[in-house]
C-alpha cells in the first residue's frame, strides 16, 4: 500500500504508540482487501459499546487503549449503551453490568468520545456542530447509520465493525476501498417498487429486508420507491443493514450524489406491493391481548417521532401494556421542553435514553414484543422473543386496546 509521508511518520510513532498500532491494523486490513491507499476521515462512529455486547474482555481492551494514550484524532460519536445511563436500574442491569458499562464509558470518554449514545448520531448537535460536508470520508460502525449516511447524507463509509471504526478514529484514517471509491458506489441492479402510495415505517423495513436478502452485489442497489418520511428512511436503512451486507442504497430522488451521465441499470427487479404487504401480514400482531411489550426506537426515534407518537396516543388512549420508546438524550430533552415527554409518560410510554433494548440485559425469552422496526424483529427473535411488526400508528392504536392492526 502506498502511504503518505505523514502516515509513515504516524507508523513510526510520531503521534504515539497507540496511534501507530491503530494505523498498522488499518493498513493490514486495507492490504488484505487490496486497497492501494488510505484516506483521511472527518468523523467516526463507534458501535459495539454496550457491556452486554463486548463484556469484560472488551471493557479491558478499551481501558488498556486509553491507558496507553490512545486518543481520537477526529470527532467520534458512540452507539447506545446496554441500559439508560440516566436510569441504570431500567432493563434490569445488575450491579456488575452497570460497573462494566461505566468503565467502558470512562475509557471511551478518556479517548475523546462525544457522549452521544445513539445509533442516529447524524441527528445530534454533537454531530451537527462539526458535520462533515457531503462527499466526506468517515468511518462508521452501526450498519443502520452506515446505510443512512451513505444514502441520504452523501457521506462515504464502509460498514466497519466496532473495533475497526475505533482504530480508524484513533488513526484518523481508513482504507480507500468499497464505498469510499466513486466506482464502488455505482449500482448495477435497480429495484422498483410497484406501490400505490409512499411506504410507511414498517413497510419500509420490510422492503429493506426483501432487498437486503436478495442483493448480492458488492455495489449498492438502486431503488425506485417513495417513502412517507425520515422515519421510514431510517427503518429502510436499518433493515437493509440487518438483513444482508448492503452499506448503501441509491434511492432515486433522495440520494444526494448524481449517478454518472447516461447510467442505466444492468438488471431490473420489480417488487410488487403485494409482496411487501404479505411479508408484513406474516408478522402482524393478531390482537392486543397477545402482546406483552411494545418497543419503538430501533434506530432511535428523533424528537419529531416522539411528538408524532404522543399525538397518536392522545388520539387512541393510554397503553395498557409496557411501552418503551428508545431515543437519544438530546431528543428527550427537546421532548421534555414542550411537554411531549410528560404526555408520553402519562399515556404509559417509558422513554429510554441512550440505550438499546436489543443489547440490553433484559430477559426477553418467550416475551411477545410488538415493534415498528424490522431490524428489531430480526435481532429480538434471536434473543428468544416472539416479535410482531406494525407501523408506529398501528402500534399506538393496538397498545390502547383498540384491537385493529
Ligand atoms: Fe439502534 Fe440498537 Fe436498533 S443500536 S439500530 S436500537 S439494534
Amino acid at each position: 500500500m502506498e502511504l503518505t509521508r505523514e502516515e509513515e511518520e504516524i507508523l513510526k510513532g510520531r503521534r504515539g504508540e497507540a496511534a501507530a498500532r491503530a494505523l498498522e491494523a488499518i493498513v493490514k486490513v486495507g492490504e488484505a482487501l487490496g486497497a492501494e491507499r488510505l484516506v483521511p476521515i472527518r468523523h467516526a462512529h463507534v458501535s459495539g459499546v454496550s457491556y452486554g455486547n463486548i463484556g469484560e474482555a472488551g471493557a479491558r481492551f478499551l481501558e488498556e487503549l486509553a491507558e496507553q494514550g490512545a486518543r481520537f484524532a477526529v470527532p467520534t460519536t458512540v452507539n447506545p449503551l446496554g441500559y439508560d445511563p440516566w436510569d441504570p436500574g431500567f432493563y434490569g442491569a445488575t450491579r456488575e453490568y452497570v460497573e462494566g458499562q461505566e468503565r467502558i464509558i470512562r475509557a471511551l470518554t478518556r479517548m475523546g468520545a462525544l457522549p452521544s449514545f445513539t445509533c442516529t448520531p447524524y441527528k445530534t448537535s454533537l454531530f451537527e456542530a462539526e458535520a462533515p460536508p457531503p462527499g466526506s470520508h468517515v468511518a462508521w460502525g452501526e450498519s443502520s447509520a452506515v446505510v443512512y449516511a451513505n444514502s441520504f447524507l452523501g457521506l462515504r463509509t464502509n460498514r466497519e465493525g466496532g473495533p475497526l471504526a475505533l482504530l480508524a478514529a484513533i488513526a484518523g484514517r481508513t482504507y480507500y476501498y468499497g464505498l469510499h471509491t466513486p466506482e464502488g458506489r455505482i449500482p448495477r441492479v435497480e429495484y422498483r417498487v410497484e406501490a400505490p402510495g409512499p411506504l410507511g415505517d414498517a413497510e419500509a423495513g420490510v422492503l429493506g429486508a426483501i432487498i437486503g436478502e436478495a442483493h448480492e452485489d458488492p455495489e449498492p442497489p438502486a431503488l425506485r420507491a417513495s417513502f412517507e418520511g425520515d422515519l421510514a428512511l431510517r427503518e429502510l436503512s436499518a433493515a437493509l443493514g440487518a438483513a444482508g451486507s448492503v452499506g448503501m442504497v441509491y434511492v432515486h430522488g433522495l440520494t444526494p450524489e448524481p449517478l454518472p451521465r447516461g447510467w442505466r441499470p444492468e438488471e431490473r427487479v420489480t417488487i410488487e406491493a403485494g409482496e411487501v404487504r404479505a411479508r408484513l401480514e406474516e408478522h402482524a400482531p393478531a390482537s392486543p391481548g397477545e402482546v406483552d411489550l411494545y418497543f419503538v426506537g430501533c434506530p432511535h426515534l428523533d424528537y419529531e417521532d416522539l411528538a408524532r407518537l404522543a399525538s397518536y396516543m392522545r388520539r387512541y388512549g393510554p397503553s395498557r401494556k409496557p411501552f418503551i420508546a428508545a431515543t437519544s438524550n438530546e431528543a428527550y430533552i427537546r421532548a421534555l421542553g414542550d411537554g411531549t415527554a410528560s404526555t408520553l409518560r402519562s399515556l404509559g410510554v417509558r422513554i429510554a435514553r441512550g440505550t438499546c433494548l436489543i443489547v440490553s440485559p433484559m430477559n426477553l425469552r418467550g416475551v411477545t414484543v410488538a415493534t415498528n422496526s424490522y431490524k428489531a424483529l430480526f435481532y429480538l427473535s434471536r434473543r428468544g422473543a416472539r416479535v410482531r411488526l406494525a407501523g408506529l400508528e398501528q402500534l399506538a392504536r393496538l397498545a390502547a386496546g383498540a384491537g385493529e392492526t
